[in-house]
């Protein structure tokens, strides 16, 4: 399963990346905007720490200007997958740009029917927003079972990854419905190593080796 953390700031990517197991970094237009920095220096600041995929979503509103939006990203990245919000237009651009082997994302999206439409224009992931369906109410964990149900039915080979993740039990239930990636804030990513029992386990084998070192 691929893991991404979704952030744009570059001392969580730093500490992230040196731990060698992410495939990358997905970013949004709410992140870059926090950063107070022009977004072109700070992808090119994010491609040079990050030995894998970095993903830009397109602000522009009509696939023309999508597709020239992300050539221009694309020429900065090592590893591009452009992000396009779930819409006509992006299904558009998304056709063009897989069309020139760029990987590509629809991303918002909230149906099966609109994941089935992401797969036919080529999208190489779709983005089911977990935790936002969560929040009005509905079953998020159940869009993304459906999703990989019907895309294994009907052999499409666009990858689902499971989006607006809250906790480390939220990747681990994305994965058990079939998603393979997801994509989580930093701190979920920190969480995933951790387990109180390990922590007061390994305290207790120290303390056993001190001991016994002690003794010999
Ligand atoms: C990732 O591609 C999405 O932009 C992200 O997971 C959204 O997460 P949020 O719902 O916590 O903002």
């Amino acid at each position: 399963m691929e893991l991404y953390i979704d952030t744009a700031d570059l001392s969580e990517i730093k500490h992230a990346m040196t731990l060698s197991i992410l495939d990358g970094v997905t970013t949004n237009p709410s992140i870059l905007s926090k950063q107070g920095v022009p977004y072109k220096q700070r992808l090119a600041e994010i491609n040079e720490l990050v030995d894998g995929k970095v993903w830009y979503q397109v602000v522009s509103e009509n696939s023309a200007a999508m597709v020239e939006e992300a050539l221009e990203v694309v020429a900065i990245l090592k590893q591009p997958v452009i992000k396009l919000p779930m819409g006509p237009e992006s299904l558009k651009a998304s056709k063009v740009l897989s069309s020139q082997g760029i990987q590509t994302n629809i991303t918002l999206v909230y149906s099966v029917a609109q994941a089935m439409l992401a797969a036919k224009a080529g999208a190489s992931y779709v983005s089911p927003y977990v935790g936002r369906i969560n929040d009005i109410g509905w079953p998020g964990l159940q869009l993304i079972n459906d999703i990989v149900r019907i895309f294994s039915i009907q052999g499409l080979q666009t990858n689902v990854i499971g989006a607006s993740l809250r906790s480390n039990q939220d990747i681990v239930s994305v994965a058990e419905q079939g998603a393979s990636a997801a994509t989580m804030p930093f701190k979920v990513f920190m969480q995933m190593f951790n387990h109180p029992m390990t922590d007061s386990g390994l305290v207790q084998f120290l303390e056993d080796w001190k001991v016994y070192q002690h003794q010999n």
